[in-house]
């Protein structure tokens, strides 16, 4: 394989906001080197975004329609591939390999069990480009949680400022990453703190009748008051006193729980309930690195990313929480945070292409490294 090599990325979160696409240059010298080449984000179709939340929640999608949401999304995922390319005025046949990471329609770390939809081999054949997929289905076969996976990206993103750092991502769920100043992989943990986003667009999307999917700037919760009691009561949740490693999902942290909320809120103002749900993710998450890190690790600082980053309200209450930590953004390291997860699933492509390990046995509770995710290939 060259030396120098164009892979995507293709990822979409729990938020199901859209396709994250990311090309990227990699460039294999004595230290591994990433250049992100172009990115965009291409939102679902709307009535595709609706048959994605329903194959979640629905107690019972037909396996017709499992079917047909796994082909449709597979082209979707092919076509933005073709629409970066574009954008990024390079052919496809330039690029060696796509990494997708799927949509995830159920995850279920107890009992070793994750569905991702988006086929490899359509995109494959779709594109023309050899394709990895599947990405969390080997680190649970080596009894891991399958997540997260985007840790061993932060470590070679961030290993080089030899401090004790840690890496935050707020999207649907939230996870952080702590990189130990050792600079050694082996060393790296990390796990999913709780919720992102998710109920807070799953509230702002009620209250408005969908004309809005979430509190942009954080302006709409900023108008709030948080209603403590209700906050502890939230606090008490076990899995935030778990252990990691641990991971989540909109299975615990999604829809159902919403629907709970809006009903103990009902007499709450929006503003406060907002508020309240805005402070729910940054108490679970300052109480994540009170719990797990800090009794470790002093941190030099938190870089955050993710959507959750854009949200004022929710960073100036993190960064209140935790006083003792400077918050940054991947934008200080001159980083696209949009472009973290889709980056690192164009990595994981070609660490598995090389027939490396993908998966880092301290965060995901595996037995052992494994690599990670199938490949279909294409003739060329
Ligand atoms: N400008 C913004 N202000 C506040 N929140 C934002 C903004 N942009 C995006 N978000 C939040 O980020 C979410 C998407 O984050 P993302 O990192 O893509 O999550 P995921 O990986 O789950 O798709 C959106 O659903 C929204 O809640
Ligand atoms: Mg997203």
């Amino acid at each position: 394989m060259a030396n120098k090599l164009h892979i995507i990325g293709l990822m979409s979160g729990t938020s199901v906001d859209g396709i994250d696409a990311a090309l990227v240059e990699i460039r294999n010298q004595k230290e591994l080197s990433l250049t992100l080449k172009a990115f965009e984000i291409f939102k679902f179709p709307k009535t595709l975004r609706q048959e994605i939340l329903k194959a979640m929640h629905a107690k019972q999608i037909s396996y017709q329609d499992l079917c047909g949401l796994n082909v449709k999304l597979s082209t979707c995922f092919a076509e933005a591939a073709q629409k970066l390319c574009q954008k990024a005025k390079i052919s496809l046949k330039q690029v060696h390999l796509i990494g997708s990471h799927g949509q995830t329609i159920q995850h279920l770390p107890s009992e070793h069990a994750t569905l991702q939809l988006g086929d490899g081999s359509t995109i494959a054949v779709q594109t023309g480009v050899t394709t990895v997929s599947d990405f969390r289905m080997a680190d649970m076969a080596a009894q891991g949680q399958g997540a997260p996976l985007a840790p061993l990206l932060h470590f070679h993103l961030f290993k080089k400022l030899k401090q004790n750092i840690s890496v935050l991502n707020i999207g649907g769920m939230s996870n952080l990453t702590v990189i130990p100043k050792t600079q050694k992989r082996e060393d790296v943990y990390a796990f999913d703190t709780g919720p992102g986003n998710v109920l807070i667009d799953a509230i702002v999307q009620e209250h408005t009748h969908g004309k809005k999917h979430y509190d942009a700037g954080g302006a709409l919760s900023k108008k709030g008051k948080i209603q403590h009691k209700l906050l502890d009561r939230w606090m008490r949740d076990p899995y935030f006193r778990k252990s990691p490693p641990k991971s989540t999902g909109r299975e615990k942290f999604g829809l159902p729980l919403a629907k709970k909320i809006l009903q103990q809120c009902k007499k709450l103002s929006f503003q406060d309930m907002l508020a309240t749900v805005t402070a729910l993710t940054a108490y679970s998450i300052a109480d994540a690195y009170e719990r797990f890190v800090f009794p470790k690790h002093a941190l030099s600082e938190i870089i955050v990313g993710g959507g959750g980053a854009k949200n004022k309200m929710l960073f100036s209450l993190l960064q209140r929480l935790l006083p003792q930590v400077q918050l940054k953004r991947f934008e200080d390291y001159h980083l696209n945070s949009d472009a973290i997860e889709a980056i690192a699933f164009a990595h994981l492509a070609y660490e598995t292409w090389l027939g490396n390990p993908g998966n880092l046995p301290k965060v995901t509770g595996a037995t052992r490294p494994v690599v990670l995710g199938k490949i279909s290939p294409v003739l060329r």
